[in-house]
């Protein structure tokens, strides 16, 4: 109930103007968000780096309304993906389709995607897709298979809370696709999305096995110990093993975790995002667990 209140939370405009410009957030939002310039990520991704931990770059936006925005948020990833070589950072790049213009014009939308995903091989580097609200899955999954003609170690993120993530990824066994898997961060009705953690996990883990057994390089994005361990058993059944498939989480959160699978000897990325428009990404990590709302709203009354 609560995690459905601050995902109606993270879309409303007047919570987000009135969050946005009190100060007193901002301890909460340096937990989750590297900072507000480029440098901060990058030098997140650096710290991560040296605890052999690669970093997924992010710049926080999403739901943009019309073209100048779209282009701004391509222009703004386009440097900084420039900015990469000369860094020498491990790390991906990952992009909101919604950022890019996805809701109002899908062709536009495609050509920033692909001017990105060249200049991120350009950098020797790889795109990541995000995957948002459910009304833009159908056209994601297209615009992944459009930029796969071009580009073939391009990621997509997919949900397995949706009821039908089993058959994108059926539809899309041909290319062997590269996945993020993700549980699901948006409110969804129960037409459309599993509500129980234990169908959302069961599905991750038929998922987690689909992949191994058809997919390239899974990306297995979960802070979840016992999909975790699923996931090892999955690698070593499939003969994938360590080094074929990473595991991926979040900024802020389980860095226990993330080393301990370093020190095991397996691969972690880690998302890393930065910039100014962070009130939605925020109140999503605030709605997966309450405890981190009681420290939010400490903050927040100044308590
Ligand atoms: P679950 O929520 O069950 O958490 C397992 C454990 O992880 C918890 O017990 C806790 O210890 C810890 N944990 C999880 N969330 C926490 C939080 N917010 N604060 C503190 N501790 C927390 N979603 C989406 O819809 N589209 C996308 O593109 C992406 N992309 C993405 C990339 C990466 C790298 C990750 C890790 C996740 C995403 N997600 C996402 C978010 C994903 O859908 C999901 O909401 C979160 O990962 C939380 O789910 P878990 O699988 O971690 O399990």
């Amino acid at each position: 109930m609560l995690g459905r209140v601050l995902l109606w939370a993270s879309e409303s405009a007047r919570l987000q103007r009135f969050i946005s410009r009190s100060r007193v957030s901002q301890p909460v939002v340096k937990r989750f968000v590297a900072g507000d310039r480029l440098e901060d990520a990058l030098t997140a991704i650096r710290e991560l780096n040296g605890l052999g931990i690669g970093g997924i770059l992010d710049l926080l936006g999403e739901g943009v309304t019309d073209p100048a925005g779209a282009q701004a948020a391509a222009d703004e990833y386009l440097t900084s993906i420039q900015r990469l070589p000369e860094e020498g950072l491990d790390t991906t790049i990952s992009v909101k389709p919604t950022q890019l213009g996805l809701a109002f014009d899908l062709d536009a939308c495609l050509a920033h995607l692909r001017r990105l995903a060249a200049a991120a091989r350009d950098a020797n580097t790889t795109l990541e897709i995000d995957i948002e609200q459910v009304e833009y899955v159908g056209d994601t999954v297209t615009l992944f298979r459009r930029l796969r003609e071009d580009y073939d170690d391009v990621r997509l993120a997919l949900q397995t809370y949706l009821r039908r993530t089993p058959e994108d990824l059926n539809a899309m066994a041909d290319l062997k696709p590269k996945v993020r898997l993700v549980k699901g961060a948006y409110s969804e009705a129960p037409e459309v999305a599993f509500q129980s953690r234990r169908e959302i996990d069961a599905q991750y883990r038929v998922l987690t096995d689909w992949l191994f057994d058809h997919g390239s390089d899974p990306g297995i994005a979960t802070h979840d110990d016992r999909l975790i361990e699923h996931a090892k058993r999955a690698a070593e059944r499939s003969g994938v093993g360590k080094a074929g498939f990473e595991f991926q989480m979040l900024y802020g959160i389980r860095r226990d975790l993330q080393e301990a699978l370093v020190a095991e000897g397996y691969r972690v990325r880690v998302y890393v995002p930065f910039g100014s428009a962070w009130y939605p990404y925020l109140m999503r990590r605030m709605a997966e667990r309450p405890a981190n709302l009681r420290f939010f709203m400490r903050a927040l009354v100044g308590a």
